[in-house]
């Protein structure tokens, strides 16, 4: 939510800067701004709209600076407009950028009007930039004006600031939002993450919660909120790994869903023996504190949350253990229960999820849980907060709807699974056969792939109407409900998931002629029922797409059914999500919506 880069360099920074907010445009992209150095004066571009355009203003053949701050936003407080993009500044003197929220920005304001500050925009982040310059007219240096703001602000947040009267001095904070360091041979950046800096660097430190950050050219300094040094050690990373080339494709999305055959091949390397999960993949002591859990709560956000709602079926069958699953943003509204000894386990791809970081705090703070995430970005707030990761090894995942990171989730969950079998010495036989299966997936997943007529004809179905609905039941009624999530993110039709057999407690009143249904109908002890739903809705005369692992694929303009390759009952969700994906891909693409950037969104949601 909201992309910051900014840089303090001997060669011309704006290229590196405007590229840099080209590749963090998917955490927000209402509007842009930059604000950087030219003998002595800062100047500042600011525009509604995409990256692009700012970059059209900018004018980058004629204008150049070799430090500056810059800033794609997704808008919290105020319009998206000119006006509210930032850089914000105070009186030409202090500009800045940020990502997150400033909870008491009211009552701030207030105080910083009647020291005679006046404000230009709705943002909450106005008040940064005065209280900057008020502790600097007060007779602060530049860094104790920032460590006396920060003292005073109440929220998230990650800022970069820049000052006129310290031409060659760049600083970064981070709070709860977050912020790296690049460091290049005599240039220093900051950036959100990695994405933005990747190709000018593969050397990062990664910020840590109330840290400051002080950048020139040749020297970083870090120190804590009270201004104590901190040492941070530099790491080098894989920066190939971070490329936004689209090879080929149309869409990140379209990209990322074709990665999925050989992101779960990643996520499962090294990590199966001949017939069980690899010892100690979860970290040392993991396995050993899992022999005492007898309760387990899982905590996520949107497409991670469905992901753990399967794990929920696999933990009760195979294991035995109760497992509860809460929304990051409805975890902390119920009273925590004393229980036994619990996994507490975070789901994310972004690990900076704002609303699950909160939840799993608060649940460290409330219990003794052991906590572990399954999650794509290493180091990340969520890795960082945990006792135990698992990284899920997707890559880089930049449209914003989620796709290749759900299904890796779910590979990561199934070796969870099976490491708690083994664990709990639980059904030697199953684990083997468990073992096989994700194995053979990745090839399943191929096949899957390769039904893109069908996909398109469905999706031809679906895109010139105003609603649809998905059902499924048991493990299958998550995907039901990501499948709609992945419709409604990117095509704007409003779509709706419901276990089968709720359809005649309500839903069924929307069955018409115009109504499209999806349903899952897998080869299980739901079958029967599920086909039941579907006559019911034929019945009605209602169009319905049937997805699973019996009958032959045939869709005409009433409907029809479409088979996937079949593996393990329990695995078979993972298969099935892909033509969802798929169909919801076209519809947009068929619709002509902005399918990486839907209307709204954001990649990375890091306000609660
Ligand atoms: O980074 P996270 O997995 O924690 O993000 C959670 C949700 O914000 C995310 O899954 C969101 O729902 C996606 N846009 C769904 O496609």
């Amino acid at each position: 939510m909201c992309g910051i880069v900014g840089g303090t360099s001997n060669r011309n920074i704006l290229p590196i800067l405007i590229e840099g907010l080209r590749r963090l445009e998917y955490r927000g992209y209402d509007s842009a701004g930059v604000a950087y150095k030219t003998n002595g004066k800062i100047s500042l571009v600011k525009n509604a709209g995409r990256v692009d355009d700012l970059a059209a203003k900018l004018n980058l053949k004629t204008n150049k600076s070799n430090i500056g701050i810059a800033h794609t936003r997704w808008a919290t407080h105020g319009v998206p407009s000119e006006k509210n993009a930032h850089p914000h500044n105070s009186k030409n003197n202090i500009y800045v950028v940020h990502n997150g929220i400033i909870e008491n920005h009211s009552a701030l304001k207030e105080m910083l009007k009647k020291e005679g500050f006046k404000f230009s925009s709705q943002t909450d982040t106005e008040v940064i930039a005065h209280l900057i310059q008020l502790y600097t007219e007060k007779g602060k240096d530049l860094d104790s004006a920032v460590i006396s703001t920060i003292a005073k602000l109440k929220g998230a947040y990650a800022l970069g600031v820049l000052d006129k009267n310290n031409p060659d001095t760049l600083i970064g904070v981070r709070q709860q939002s977050p912020l790296v360091i690049g460091e290049g041979f005599e240039e220093k950046f900051i950036a959100s993450d990695i994405m933005a800096l990747s190709n000018i660097t593969n050397k990062f430190k990664f910020m840590d919660d109330g840290q400051i950050a002080i950048l020139e050219k040749d020297q970083i300094t870090v120190t804590s909120s009270s201004g104590v040094a901190a040492r941070l050690k530099t790491q080098e990373v894989d920066s190939n790994a971070y490329t936004n080339d689209l090879k080929g494709y149309s869409h990140f999305m379209e990209k990322e869903i074709f990665e999925q055959s050989d992101v779960i091949k990643d996520s499962l390397e090294g990590r199966l023996t001949k017939n069980e999960s690899q010892e100690g993949i979860f970290g040392v002591g993991f396995e050993k504190e899992m022999k005492n859990i007898s309760n387990i709560q899982i905590i996520a956000c949107g497409t991670s949350f469905h992901a753990g709602r399967i794990f929920e079926f696999w933990s009760h069958k195979f294991l035995g253990i109760n497992c509860r699953v809460d929304y990051g943003s409805e975890y902390q509204y119920q009273e925590p229960i004393k229980t036994d000894k619990t996994l507490l386990i975070t789901i994310s791809q972004s690990g900076e999820t704002a609303d699950t970081l909160s939840s799993l705090k608060f649940a460290k703070k409330s219990g003794d849980p052991v906590t572990l995430t399954i999650c794509n970005v290493a180091n990340s707030s969520l890795c960082r907060e945990s006792d135990y990761a698992l990284l899920t090894k997707a890559g880089p995942e930049i449209g914003v709807a989620s796709t290749k990171a759900f299904v890796t989730q779910l590979a990561c969950l199934n070796l969870l699974l099976l490491t708690l079998m083994r664990v709990h010495n639980k059904l030697p036989a199953a684990r083997k056969k468990i073992t096989a299966a994700l194995k053979d997936l990745p090839k399943l997943i191929n096949k899957t792939l390769k039904m893109t007529g069908e996909y398109k004809q469905v999706a031809k179905l679906l895109f010139k109407r105003n609603s649809a609905l998905f059902l499924g039941r048991g493990l299958y009624f998550p995907i039901a409900r990501e499948g709609a999530l992945k419709l409604k993110e990117i095509s704007y039709i409003h779509a709706e998931a419901y276990p089968g057999g709720e359809l005649k407690h309500g839903p069924l009143a929307l069955i018409d002629k115009n109504m499209p249904v999806i349903a899952l109908a897998p080869d299980n002890e739901h079958l029967a029922k599920i086909t039941s739903n579907i006559e019911e809705v034929a019945a009605r005369k209602g169009k319905v797409i049937t997805i699973g692992p019996l009958g032959r694929t045939k869709i005409d303009k009433n409907g029809g059914h479409i088979k996937i390759p079949k593996t393990l009952d329990l695995l078979n969700p993972i298969v099935s999500v892909v033509p969802l994906q798929l169909i919801a891909y076209y519809t947009a693409v068929f619709k002509g919506t902005d399918v990486d950037k839907p209307r709204n969104l954001a990649k990375s949601v890091t306000v609660e």
